[in-house]
């Protein structure tokens, strides 16, 4: 099956101020943003992409304008975007982080998917933050509820469902993502 439906979480070039290691790279490799467009095209997955398809790109507020760039440079047109809203801050030079910003952009023409229900679907998710750089699992509900599958993500760590083809070089397969009945993690519910 072909996708239509593609997130991107790059390891932007995040390295943190001063002497001690405080930044992303702490966690991962990081990519110069040249580097994350040269990888996202290496991906195997790329060219089965339909022409008609969406983007979900994840910057942190530092690499907003070169997430926008890369967008482009994919060949999608952006839209719009949503925002992560998280529990608590984390670090920043002028404010204190508590959202990411994921981008939405188009290539082609595809609609959105028809609303299941009545409720209109935020631009602002809400929800509590878990291992470095790790996106809350409601934000793929968000995904799936706006746009059709199959669904590939790339710079993955984990992969959601059979639905979701996951690329990236923290894949473990034996991840599973642990739900309640109602569809929510341990945490989601810690924080409710
Ligand atoms: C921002 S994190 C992704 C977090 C993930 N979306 C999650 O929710 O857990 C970026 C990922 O890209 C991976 N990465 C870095 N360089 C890579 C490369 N050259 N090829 C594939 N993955 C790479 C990192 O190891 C890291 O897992």
């Amino acid at each position: 099956m072909s996708i239509q439906t593609v997130v991107i979480d790059p390891p932007w070039n995040e390295r943190g101020g001063g002497k001690s290691k405080r930044g992303a790279d702490k966690h991962y490799p990081l990519l110069s943003t040249p580097e994350i467009v040269q990888t996202i095209y290496s991906c195997e997955y790329w060219n089965q992409i339909e022409p008609h398809a969406h983007l979900y790109m994840w910057v942190t507020n530092n690499f907003l304008i070169d997430g926008l760039e890369v967008v482009k440079a994919l060949g999608f047109t952006y839209k719009t975007n949503f925002v992560w809203l998280k529990n608590s801050m984390g670090l920043g030079q002028y404010f204190r982080g508590q959202h990411e910003i994921c981008l939405f952009a188009t290539r082609g023409s595809r609609p959105t998917q028809p609303r299941t229900d009545r409720r209109d679907i935020s631009s602002v998710l809400i929800a509590p933050k878990s291992r470095h750089s790790e996106k809350p699992l409601s934000s793929y509900d968000l995904i799936e509820s706006r746009s059709k599958g199959r669904y590939l993500e790339i710079f993955a760590r984990r992969k959601i469902s059979d639905q979701w083809i996951a690329w990236g070089n923290e894949i473990n397969d034996v991840d599973t993502i642990e739900k309640d009945s109602n569809g929510y993690t341990q945490q989601e519910i810690t924080w409710g």
